[in-house]
């Protein structure tokens, strides 16, 4: 992959807000930053009402004079375009710009991301506040990047608002010309919803039935929000493009119903990803076995990843989190804080700034709580990030030399996540896979990547990887199942598990049978499935020849048939009706494999597939890891830097069969080592 020139040296930095400070603060602030190693800050993502007080009047002063002290302290600047949070005068005098929800209350000023993205006059008024913006500040020596907008489609992702619903006809005339095909595409046929004028077409609006829509229209609403996501974003980056030529562009996500691939690729320069670790607080599932808690912000980083090989974060969680009235997180214990800064790192990330440099005194994130405490003393945060600094002032610039690697891809795309939002016989059985799979992969020390099948996906981005796994793609294009078959024909191995390919892209369900699209890449037939759920237990499954147990069988069972002759069933059910049917085969194409597993997957049976194909941690021969110890590894031209990161508060023991160097702090390490709750080293 191709490295970014914007992030060829490595940063560390802070969202600095100078706007919520007293002036007097404001040099020692930035002084202490360069003391403690940052060389960068984001400021300004919510000032629109400084910089433009009342309509057509701008004031530059507050930052100019901010600007200038960090220049003065060596500390470079990122913008951010001020529209996540529009004045008060603005949304007083043009309500239309404000957002609506599906049953008409329109969202008041108050908060933020209270507007729409299609309302023309907000357009305008986005315009004019970043062209304003980009041509103040386009030759500051401080300034190296601008951030669009901030956090697209958090708090809220959808958008209800007149203008919507126009620009919603319009995308559909544009994608399907006639009504005909339009009521052909939303199957309109069923239940009398045949539109004959397009003046009848809605975003969805409230019906009977806690408010459901179509589920063809479902998708298209989905697709219309990111496109229109995009072309709002694309207003801004097109100005910041022309006016301020030497600068680099980004956003921060990840966010619903926003293609953030197609973002990135035509408007970005690199993708940045805001990591919260500490959410894992909030939406712990008790019954999780093996829960990855902070560690399944890896699975995230992934998919951040996959839009862009190197990325920044930016706004990295440095303190206890939360608003006044919600998100209530634990502070990070000692150690945590530079855990997760390090494990951004290890999974691409080759510049980090803490959210935030000090916690607000005023607002709804009061609590949010930033590297500094209110008193602005010496505290064990502020002593944290100064290890991690002075780490970083040696070895930042030799890790952004590298890249992730990764021989294990997880695959996934934008129509089955958005259609599985609203269709519950597979959404939640990816997540589900998704997660198992990350878990089964990365307990044995196995580094994985998260690839998104899009229509520019080329043979060489799956040939990167040895094995694909594609846990429920029910959306199969043919296209895409040809592209499968061609990485597997070619020696690739890819794993599916149950409701493959039984739709097309509208979400029609194909008169063939399943896995429709991909069955014959695996040779098989489904006979008959069912859910498995309620009074219903969870079927068993053994593998065939042994005998041995696989696992259960959960949630969905598809009763298979082997159709080729190059197919097999390689496990059968144990239970039910269906005991001794096919449950998981196994069909030779060309020179690879395809597997089909009939269920969703949990833990054990990703485990059980991943010893069964041979695979292992690709440090085996020389480092031997507990499970609690994440292993993620980049690779550049100096050779591979092996990341160990620490989940646990217990100490782990490491043992090194080979001498390697500790990056960070330059010592030689080899045979027992033990890493410290929380820690890391960085082995080259
Ligand atoms: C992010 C947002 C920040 C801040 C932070 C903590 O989502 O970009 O502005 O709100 O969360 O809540």
């Amino acid at each position: 992959m191709k490295p970014i020139d914007a992030l060829k040296e490595f940063r560390l930095g802070t969202c600095y807000y100078p706007e919520h400070w007293p002036e007097a603060l404001w040099e020692d602030d930035f002084r202490r930053m360069s003391e403690l190693g940052f060389s960068i800050v984001r400021v300004a993502e919510f000032a629109w009402s400084i910089f433009e007080p009342e309509e057509g009047v701008f004031s530059f002063e507050l930052f100019d004079r901010a600007l200038a002290l960090a220049h003065k302290h060596g500390i470079k600047v990122i913008i951010g375009t001020p529209t996540a949070t529009p004045p008060a005068w603005l949304t007083h005098k043009y309500p239309e710009v404000l957002n609506v929800t599906q049953e008409g209350v329109t969202l008041q000023h108050g908060l933020r991301r209270h507007y729409n993205y299609s309302s023309q006059k907000y357009r305008e008024l986005s315009a004019i506040i970043t062209r304003k913006m980009a041509e103040h500040y386009k030759d500051h020596p401080a300034v190296i990047g601008w951030q669009i907008d901030n956090e697209f489609n958090c708090e809220i992702g959808v958008f209800y608002a007149p203008a919507d619903h126009d620009a919603f006809r319009i995308w559909l005339q544009e994608k399907y010309g006639t009504l005909d095909k339009l009521n052909e595409a939303w199957g309109t046929v069923f239940w009398s919803q045949t539109y004959s004028a397009w003046e009848q077409v809605f975003l969805p609006r409230p019906t009977p039935a806690d408010h459901q829509p179509n589920p063809h229209q479902a998708l298209d609403e989905k697709r219309f929000i990111s496109d229109n996501t995009i072309s709002y974003a694309k207003v801004q980056g097109d100005i910041l493009r022309k006016v301020a030529p030497n600068h680099w562009v980004t956003t921060n996500g990840l966010f619903g119903h926003l293609d953030s691939h197609r973002m990135n690729d035509e408007l970005l320069d690199f993708f940045s990803y805001d990591s919260y670790p500490q959410f894992s607080t909030i939406f712990y599932d008790k019954n999780e076995v093996n829960p990855l808690a902070d560690r399944g912000w890896s699975q995230t980083l992934g998919a951040v990843r996959s839009i862009s090989p190197n990325f920044a974060i930016m706004e990295q969680q440095s303190g206890p989190g939360g608003w006044v009235n919600r998100m209530d997180m634990p502070s990070p214990k000692p150690g945590q804080m530079r855990l997760w800064t390090y494990q951004s790192i290890a999974h691409g990330a080759n510049m980090v700034l803490y959210f935030r440099w000090r916690t607000a005194t005023v607002g709804n994130e009061i609590y949010w709580h930033g590297i500094n405490d209110y008193h602005n003393q010496p505290n064990r945060r502020v002593r944290e990030a100064g290890q991690i600094g002075a780490e970083l002032a040696g070895a930042g610039d030799r890790i952004a030399n590298t890249q992730f690697k990764a021989e294990i891809a997880l695959l996934r795309d934008y129509d089955n996540e958005w259609d599985g939002e609203y269709d519950v016989w597979h959404g939640p059985f990816t997540w589900q896979s998704g997660k198992a799979w990350f878990k089964a992969l990365n307990y044995r020390h196995i580094p994985s990547d998260m690839l998104y099948v899009r229509s520019g996906t080329t043979i060489e981005d799956l040939k990167r990887y040895k094995v694909l796994v594609y846990p429920h793609p029910a959306i199969m294009r043919d296209e895409t199942a040809e592209l499968l078959e061609q990485y597997v024909r070619e020696g690739g191995i890819i794993i599916f598990g149950c409701r493959t390919g039984y739709k097309n892209e509208h979400g029609h369900a194909y008169m063939r049978p399943f896995p429709g699209a991909a069955a014959g890449l695996c040779g098989i037939s489904v006979e008959e499935f069912t859910m498995v759920k309620g009074s219903r237990a969870a079927t068993s499954m053994k593998w065939s020849g042994s005998g041995e147990a696989l696992t259960g069988a959960d949630s969905f069972n598809e009763i298979l048939v082997v159709e080729s002759d190059s197919a097999e069933a390689v496990a059968h059910y144990a239970s039910d009706y269906y005991a001794g049917k096919p449950a998981v085969t196994k069909n030779v194409f060309g020179e690879g494999q395809a597997w089909y597993y009939g269920a969703v997957f949990n833990e054990e049976a990703a485990g059980q597939i991943i010893e069964r194909l041979g695979l292992s941690s690709p440090a085996s021969d020389w480092l031997t890891l507990p499970k609690e110890v994440e292993l993620a590894i980049r690779e550049g031209e100096d050779g591979p830097l092996y990341f160990l990161l620490n989940y646990s508060e217990q100490p782990a023991l490491v043992t090194l069969n080979e001498e390697k160097t500790d990056l960070l702090t330059g010592s030689k390490l080899s045979g027992s080592l033990t890493l410290e709750g929380y820690g890391v080293v960085v082995l080259s």
